[in-house]
């Protein structure tokens, strides 16, 4: 979609020339920069909506993100999301339930913004912070298919588990993850793929997003046994196993693309709020023998946030088109 978006300086492969490491490729990797991709992505956004806005008299996208209780990284994510819209163009709503909520009042709720024709894309944060016991399966099945922009309802991820991409919201983080890979230039067609967790939000639609993309595709998860020699098969891998700095460098395929979607706070007493912020890969090794890494932050994240609004236009797009 855009030309490549990485640190200049890092596209550097050594070969060691001491004696006794002929031959052994010494590299460091590409960063490919979600920070980077994700503005651009956003400006061609901008632009797509002032068009709509000016061709169908101030129409404008709209977007409710539903949160049910107030968690303090919600909250956070939240934030970005709107922000973004709000840069675009996007109409974006938050509406807050409180954490006494039940089931039913998140279900009338949801079911008043499907019926609202100014809502084209609505998504309920996750997870759902609540006293109650609600089913989040139930709440992320009850959001209209049509405007199900973080692709989480069954529809949804049984067009896409089928191969029916053009016709179906893919979930943004894989979203995001495909067109991070899109950036290094590495065709996935053909390639061994690895996918570390399942999750219905990362691992299992990314899984489906790589295979119809024409990869083959290894999905592991608690259970593989030897997950090191697994992530050496791989080409391309993402990680979505929400461990901390779980993979290891030396697991790694020499020049493999490597899809970080990992947000793990850890505690680092250098920094002001006594913590930091890896990924699920040991970003230090992993630099030393993949051909690409994403970084965290920077990487994956900001590319969630894109995607959603990508989803959001383009469910405006296809309403302007059914009316
Ligand atoms: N919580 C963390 N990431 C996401 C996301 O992509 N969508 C929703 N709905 N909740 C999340």
């Amino acid at each position: 979609m855009f030309g490549p978006v990485m640190s200049s300086s890092v596209a550097l492969s050594l070969r060691c020339a001491a004696s006794g490491c002929q031959g052994i490729r010494r590299s460091i990797a590409t960063v490919i920069s979600g920070n980077k991709t994700s503005k651009l992505v956003r400006n061609r956004l901008k632009e797509e909506v002032d068009k709509m806005t000016s061709q169908f008299s101030g129409f404008r996208p709209g977007l409710v993100v539903l949160q049910v209780g107030d968690r303090d990284d919600s909250n956070l994510y939240i934030s970005s999301k709107l922000r973004a819209a709000a840069e675009i163009g996007i109409d974006a709503k938050h509406v807050r339930l409180p954490n006494t909520a039940t089931e039913d009042e998140v279900l009338r709720s949801i079911m008043s913004i499907n019926e609202n024709p100014s809502v084209h894309g609505l998504i309920v944060q996750l997870p759902l912070d609540s006293v109650n016991h609600i089913d989040s399966e139930l709440i992320t099945n009850s959001v209209s298919p049509e405007k199900d922009v973080d692709g989480l309802s069954c529809i949804n991820a049984g067009k896409l588990s089928r191969g029916d991409l053009s016709n179906c919201f893919i979930p943004c983080t894989p979203n995001g993850c495909m067109e991070l890979i899109r950036q290094t230039g590495v065709s996935v067609a053909g390639k061994h793929a690895v996918v570390i967790g399942r999750s219905k939000i990362v691992g299992a639609p990314m899984h489906d997003l790589l295979l119809w993309n024409h990869a083959t595709v290894t999905t592991c998860h608690s259970k593989t046994p030897d997950l090191p020699g697994q992530v050496g098969r791989a080409d391309i891998l993402v990680v979505g196993a929400g461990r901390a700095e779980m993979v290891r460098g030396d697991w790694l395929k020499d020049g493999a693309v490597v899809i970080d979607c990992g947000i793990n706070h850890v505690p680092d007493e250098t920094k002001a709020g006594g913590k930091r912020v890896v990924g699920d890969v040991h970003y230090a090794s992993a630099n030393q023998r993949a051909g690409f890494i994403t970084p965290v932050p920077g990487g994956v994240g900001p590319m969630t946030v894109a995607m959603l609004m990508e989803n959001t236009v383009q469910s405006a797009q296809r309403f302007l088109l059914r009316r």
